[in-house]
């Protein structure tokens, strides 16, 4: 048999067998066997020694060309062959090192002030209740006696919402009053923390967007001696037993008589200053008589609180806009 044709054989039986060849490890045994340094390609090459003189030209041609198929069959199949995985010795898990702690965050300062009040008042036997943050005239203004006239009611006093009638987003908690009453009969013991909206130029103590808990409580013989009694309660079980309280005289369309809550505070340096915390007053007749209540028989009183105010006056933040902004820096002191 001539080299020719043992070159053609070996050629088909390498192509055929490389095409089975199924693992990594079995590619390299098959490189190994044909085109390695001791392999079956080179075994052919030595024996271009024994071929006779007219005969080398095609027979070198032949097996250079049976070298270059393979190795390029090789090449082909490597390159198209999945990596194969390393294996690595050390042991995946080293159970003796201590666990990696995930940063765990916690409530906005705004959501731990909230708690706090809802479990004072909590304490005092109020319930917690949630009004709507998008409302209409009917429990924004109408039902707290502010008559259509009245500034308050302007468009650029309010956020109302653009071609859905009297729709507009609540500029007071004040409207929780009335979705309570008109639901249940007294007696009524509620509060009703959330958010509302104004207009207002944002400063160091003004924001458009703000969160308010309104309290409300309505029975027989509610007095304004339980409103003073029950907000300066509140305060001291909020900002301290020495925290002192003040009512100034005030007007609120929904209550009568009125009156907003200051708190002394004593800065570092021992100045003291008054600041507002919100208003206050009797439930104005005209109010009970808007949701049916009985206002011979029932007296209430009703507070609204700014909440942002107290975080600040607790903790001595300078500024409401650090409250929204989100700095995690700011938020992971409290
Ligand atoms: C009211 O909103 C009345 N609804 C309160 C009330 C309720 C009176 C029940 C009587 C009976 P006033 O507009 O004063 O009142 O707001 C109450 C408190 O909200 C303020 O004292 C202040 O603490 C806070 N507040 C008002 N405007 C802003 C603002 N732009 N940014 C932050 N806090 C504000």
């Amino acid at each position: 048999m001539s080299l020719l044709d043992d070159i053609e054989k070996l050629q088909a039986k390498a192509l055929s067998e490389l095409e089975q060849a199924d693992s990594p490890d079995a590619v390299e045994q098959w490189r190994i066997r044909y085109i390695g340094s001791k392999g079956a390609v080179r075994e052919m090459m030595q024996r271009l020694k024994e071929v006779p003189r007219e005969q080398k030209p095609a027979a070198g041609k032949a097996a250079n060309a049976l070298k270059n198929t393979l190795e390029d069959a090789y090449k082909r199949r490597m390159s198209a062959a999945p990596t194969p995985r390393r294996v690595s010795q050390r042991p995946k898990v080293d159970a003796t090192l201590p666990g990696r702690r995930r940063p765990v965050g916690h409530t906005h300062i705004l959501t731990q002030t909230i708690e706090e009040i809802t479990d004072i008042f909590g304490r005092m036997g109020f319930e917690m209740v949630h009004g709507r943050e998008v409302e209409d005239e009917r429990h924004n203004f109408d039902g707290l006696n502010i008559p259509a006239w009245h500034p308050a009611r302007d468009p650029w006093e309010n956020f109302y919402i653009d071609g859905r009638g009297d729709l507009m987003l609540r500029s007071q908690t004040s409207t929780v009053q009335i979705r309570t009453m008109e639901s249940r009969e007294p007696p009524v013991r509620i509060i009703a923390p959330g958010r509302v909206y104004r207009p207002d130029t944002v400063d160091a103590t003004h924001s458009f967007m703000f969160y308010q808990v309104e309290g409300l409580y309505v029975d027989e013989g509610v007095s304004m001696a339980d409103l003073k009694t029950c907000l300066d309660q509140f305060c001291k079980a909020y900002l301290g037993p020495e925290v002192a309280t003040r009512f100034r005289p005030s007007f609120f369309p929904f209550t009568e008589p009125s009156a907003e809550v200051d708190i002394l505070f004593e800065y570092d340096d021992g100045s003291t200053e008054w600041i507002e915390l919100g208003g206050s007053g009797m439930v104005d007749p005209a109010v009970l008589e808007f949701v049916g209540y009985d206002c011979e028989k029932y007296t209430g009183f009703a507070f609204g609180l700014g909440i942002e105010r107290m975080a600040m006056r607790k903790h001595n933040i300078p500024d409401i806009r650090l409250l929204f902004e989100g700095d995690v820096r700011f938020l992971h002191q409290f």
